[in-house]
């Protein structure tokens, strides 16, 4: 599991392992844009402002993953154990 906090709202909630961070943020009522939902076109592309991010899309570079400070939410999640600071 890992802690997502939104930075416009403050709100904080817990991810579980196996649940999506999409459909949890939806269900949180968190809307971001998508399209392929798969984290290839880049369009659910959101800013980090803290945490470790385990990256699962095929949009960004390697290099753009290790500077930690973007990820594709539709697929990437955060690192168990930790908090991920999210620009929503
Ligand atoms: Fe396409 Fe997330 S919606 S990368």
């Amino acid at each position: 599991a890992f802690t997502v906090a939104l930075a416009r709202s403050g709100h904080r909630f817990t991810v579980a392992p196996h649940e999506p961070l999409l459909e949890r943020l939806r269900a949180e009522g968190v809307l971001p844009e998508t399209s392929c939902e798969g984290g290839v076109c880049g369009t659910c592309l959101t800013r980090v402002l803290g945490g470790a991010i385990a990256h699962h899309d095929y949009y960004l570079s390697a290099a753009e993953q290790a500077a930690g400070d973007r990820m594709l939410v539709c697929v990437s999640r955060g690192q168990p154990g930790t908090t991920l600071v999210l620009d929503l």
